[in-house]
């Protein structure tokens, strides 16, 4: 029988059994380096790997440009690339060199001192994102942390403000949603929080200014910590005018403004805030700019860095909550400023959105084939289908529409001929080595996989 999503569950069920089966035949040495790694904690190295299909992961032998390959031999169009992390490619020969040539030829992965490198990207990160200080962390999990830490001190209120269902890393403060009467309540998932999220934290749907502005009316939220459009629960865009809206109300509660640009740099050089003329007071990013070597950044504006360092009380050069010992290390800076420099340029990104308006093209007209009721959103380089149609506006309509076994299917039907998509969701990303043909071999794989849902 059809569901919301438009297919029929007992199909659903019957061929997702034969593509698990099919997956565990093709990858028997994956499923013996899984079943032989006892000793890590769930079996992975990090325990989201065993969000998968297929029962176990896909074990990597080799990585370069938009391919992987895996230790059963198989190749595999990547546009999954790292959730992200990998938006360069794999190993990108300007990042391989500067890295080679910082930890090879010159020596020193982590010294405590400033390399060159770090001015050059400050300065390339100024010249894109707007924002003229910069300083960094080793993920954006960890650059969001310290942005927040900072804004609490400066502005002396105790609450940030998120939006429901976004994702922002581990960061306790935004592991909040609304509840059905609006209020925040502790999102499912929120493990070993160390004090009632509520405490400190406020949410607003995503493109509802109305409710915004009634929870920055307490006068206590330090900051909003916002995506420009939220990636990580599909691809939920702005409506016209909200994000100005949020840039009036913040001014008007003298609320500071985030911008997290982790995910939505895939909007172009400057990530949407370039892309959308947005003014944050500060903005976060990691992932991507480091060529696929851990960095995260955060730039703050002339009025702020003013203010921080006009506060002397502030320890802002010893215990001040804003650390790492290995952040800002030589080899994180020379991986990104090759990839700001040769990787991810101008040129680049026009390029990765092309392949990405062809591949939510085609996407759409595969789903529109079977009158399916899904949507195609597109952010620049990055493109995802949700099952609702019209694209959902907030993120708890997004969440609504999700469909844990259809997307499981899916993704196994895709793995199974050498397609990968991101495991959290249904997102393709583009690097620039992505390729129309890629696209076109996406669309073959995803062409069978809605004839045989829906024969
Ligand atoms: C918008 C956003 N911010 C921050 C993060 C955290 O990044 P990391 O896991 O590298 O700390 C993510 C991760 O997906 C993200 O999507």
């Amino acid at each position: 029988m059809p569901t919301d999503s438009g297919v029929d569950r007992a199909r659903l069920s019957s061929l997702a059994a034969r593509e698990r089966a099919t997956f565990a035949d093709r990858h028997p040495r994956s499923a013996a380096a899984y079943s032989r790694a006892g000793h890590l904690f769930g079996r992975v190295p990090m325990t989201w790997m065993n969000k998968n299909a297929g029962g176990f992961p896909v074990y990597v032998a080799t990585a370069r440009g938009a391919r992987v390959t895996d230790i059963d031999g198989h190749e595999y169009i990547d546009f999954c690339l790292g959730d992200t992390g990998a938006m360069a490619g794999h190993s990108p020969a300007p990042v391989v060199e500067a890295v080679t040539r910082r930890l090879a030829d010159r020596g020193g992965a982590t010294t405590m001192l400033p390399t060159e490198d770090a001015a050059a990207v400050g300065d390339e990160l100024a010249r894109r994102f707007g924002l003229p200080y910069w300083s960094f962390a080793l993920t954006a999990t960890d650059a969001n942390r310290w942005a927040i830490r900072l804004l609490r001190a400066v502005s002396g209120r105790t609450k940030i403000l998120v939006h429901s269902y976004c994702y922002h890393g581990s960061v306790d403060e935004t592991l909040i949603v609304a509840g059905p009467s609006g209020e925040g309540e502790s999102r499912e998932g929120n493990v070993g929080a160390p004090t009632d999220v509520t405490t400190t934290s406020r949410v607003a749907e995503f493109n509802d200014l109305a409710g915004l502005e009634r929870e920055l009316a307490h006068g206590d939220v330090a900051a909003v910590l916002m995506e420009p459009a939220l990636t990580n629960i599909g691809i939920v865009l702005p409506t016209p005018g909200y994000l100005a809206g949020v840039r009036a109300l913040t001014r008007k509660y003298g609320t500071y403004l985030i911008n997290d640009e982790t995910h939505t740099f895939s909007a172009g050089p400057g990530g949407a805030t370039a892309a959308w003329d947005l003014r944050p007071d500060v903005l976060t990013i990691g992932k991507a700019i480091g060529g696929g070597i851990p960095i995260g950044a955060y730039g703050l504006s002339e009025a702020l860095a003013g203010a921080l360092l006009g506060r002397p009380d502030l320890d802002l050069v010893d215990m001040g909550g804003v650390g790492g010992t290995l952040a800002g290390n030589p080899v994180s800076m020379a991986a990104t400023l090759a990839t700001l420099t040769s990787v991810l340029t101008d040129a680049a990104f026009a390029g990765m959105i092309d392949t990405a308006t062809a591949f939510a093209g085609g996407v759409r007209k595969l789903i529109d084939a079977h009158a399916l009721p899904w949507s195609v959103s597109q952010l620049g380089a990055r493109a995802e289908y949700r099952f609702a149609n019209p694209a959902p506006l907030t993120g708890t309509e997004s969440a609504a529409s999700a469909d844990a076994s259809l997307e499981d299917f899916l993704h196994l039907y895709l793995a199974n001929r050498g397609i990968l998509l991101t495991p959290f969701h249904n997102m393709a990303l583009m690097s620039p080595a992505t390729t129309l043909d890629d696209v076109a071999r996406h669309h073959e794989v995803f062409a069978g996989a809605l004839s045989e849902l829906m024969s």
